[in-house]
Order: structure tokens, then C-alpha cells, then sequence
């Protein structure tokens, strides 16, 4: 397995008529990692939701290496090497932690799932308690090393920092970057958190209202102040 790189152009969709995402061009390198960034409601989830085939498509291409993922349905894009960490950490609350990993597995053998336990040792510990009884820390590190069994050459995380305290954001951090620097995958981040979001991507996309209203290297939009301030500042 190794990384796949992502190339959308004149992507519009939105859900039925309703058009959100307008126009969108976007390129990530295989191996790339890239923060999605914006304000609540600017299509960041949506755009995710698109690429995994869950959205009304109206126009554009989207492009994982040579395969056009627009002609595949969600669950054979999936196949095809996309993973998506949803928002809302969908677990199974009442499987163990060891059910819920064995759900991501696909066809590969139950031994894989020490790679999970590898990644975030806290799940090892946590193997046989309910998926209901983790803290949101945990649940969240459980949903990411489900899908990453399931050997993603292109993942998507949505927000898994959200209401998180900061050491368990540093060790997700930590480990989404471990991941990257494994050349097995490419990975596309939104965070609300722009230093964990500046620290670990090369490249950014801002999005507002629908549209890319600013890209460039992290480099780049953190020595221009006006430009975070006017896309994601608090109080506009
Ligand atoms: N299932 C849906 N049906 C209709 N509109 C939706 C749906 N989900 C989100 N939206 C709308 O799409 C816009 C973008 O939302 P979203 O992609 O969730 O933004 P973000 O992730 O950047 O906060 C918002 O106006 C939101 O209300
Ligand atoms: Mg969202």
C-alpha cells in the first residue's frame, strides 16, 4: 500500500438542489498532508462527504491517482483506498474496543489489529471494555484506527480534535503524523485547532462560503496574520 494523491477540478455539489461546495479545484501529492481549514458552515464536513461519495454531485472530477472516483459508489471508493474519520466518531457502543477494530479489518487477519494497538497503545489497554464506556479521547483514537485497518491510501479526519484536552490532542497529533511519514498514506485534515492544523500540514486550503478563499504553505499563512484573522478569526 503506499499513498495516493487527490486531484478535484470544478467540483460542485451539495445535498439534492441545494448547491454548497462551488467550483472547487484542489491537488494534493501522494503523501501530502494538507489541513482543510474554515469557519462552522463553510463546507469543509461537505467536501469530505463529496470525495466518499456521500453528496449530490453537480459538476467536477475528482481524481484518487489514475481512478475517477465520481463513477464509483461510496463503498466501492472505500475499497478503492479512501478512508474517512467522520465528525460525529461513529463507534460501536456496545462492541469491546477489540469488536469494534475487528469491524474495520476488511479481509485482512485478525492479527493486524496489533497495528491499532501499535498506533495508540491506549486501545490495548481498553481492548475488552464497551466502545460506550471510552472517553471521547479514546473514542476518537478508536474510530481512526478502525478505518486505518482498513489500509487507506487516502484518509480524510474531520475535526478529531474536537472537544478533546491537550495531551490526548497531542498524542492524536503525534500519531496522524507517524501515519503521514509512513508513506502509506496521504492525509487531509480539518481542525478548528490552527496550531496542531500549522504544525502538521505543508499545505493549506481555507474555505469559505463553498469555495477556496485562500491556499498556500503553512509557512505562508502564519506569517500572514490578516489573512487568518479575516478567513478564520473569531467575532465576523
Ligand atoms: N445534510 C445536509 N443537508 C442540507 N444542508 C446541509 C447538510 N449538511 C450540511 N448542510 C449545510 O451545508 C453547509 C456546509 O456545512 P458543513 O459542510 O457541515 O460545514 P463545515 O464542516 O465547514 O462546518 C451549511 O450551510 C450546512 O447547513
Ligand atoms: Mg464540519
Amino acid at each position: 500500500m503506499s499513498a495516493a494523491s487527490l486531484n478535484i477540478t470544478g467540483l460542485t455539489a451539495g445535498y439534492s438542489q441545494t448547491r454548497i461546495l462551488e467550483g472547487i479545484d484542489l491537488s494534493v501529492p501522494a503523501g501530502g498532508k494538507i489541513a482543510i481549514l474554515g469557519r462552522n458552515g463553510m463546507g469543509k464536513t461537505t467536501l469530505f462527504a463529496t470525495i466518499a461519495g456521500q453528496t449530490r454531485r453537480h459538476a467536477g472530477q475528482i481524481m484518487m491517482d489514475d481512478t475517477d472516483l465520481t463513477a464509483l459508489d461510496g463503498a466501492a471508493r472505500a475499497r478503492a483506498g479512501l478512508g474517512l474519520v467522520p465528525q460525529n466518531r461513529a463507534i460501536f457502543r456496545s462492541l469491546t474496543v477489540e469488536e469494534n477494530l475487528a469491524t474495520g479489518l476488511k479481509d485482512r487477519p485478525r492479527s493486524a489489529i496489533d497495528e491499532a494497538y501499535a498506533l495508540f497503545p491506549r486501545l490495548a489497554e481498553r481492548r475488552r471494555n464497551m466502545g460506550g464506556q471510552l472517553s471521547g479521547g479514546e473514542q476518537q483514537m478508536l474510530t481512526t484506527a478502525r478505518t486505518i485497518l482498513g489500509q487507506p491510501r487516502l484518509l480524510m479526519l474531520d475535526e478529531p480534535l474536537e472537544g478533546l484536552a491537550p495531551v490526548i490532542c497531542d498524542a492524536l497529533m503525534e500519531a496522524f503524523t507517524q501515519l503521514a511519514a509512513s508513506g502509506q498514506m496521504t492525509i487531509l485534515l480539518v481542525e478548528q485547532r490552527l496550531k496542531a492544523a500549522f504544525d502538521f500540514a505543508d499545505h493549506i486550503v481555507i474555505l469559505e462560503r463553498g469555495q477556496v478563499a485562500w491556499q498556500g504553505t503553512s509557512d505562508a499563512l502564519q506569517s500572514d496574520p490578516a489573512t487568518v484573522e479575516r478567513l478564520l478569526g473569531v467575532g465576523h
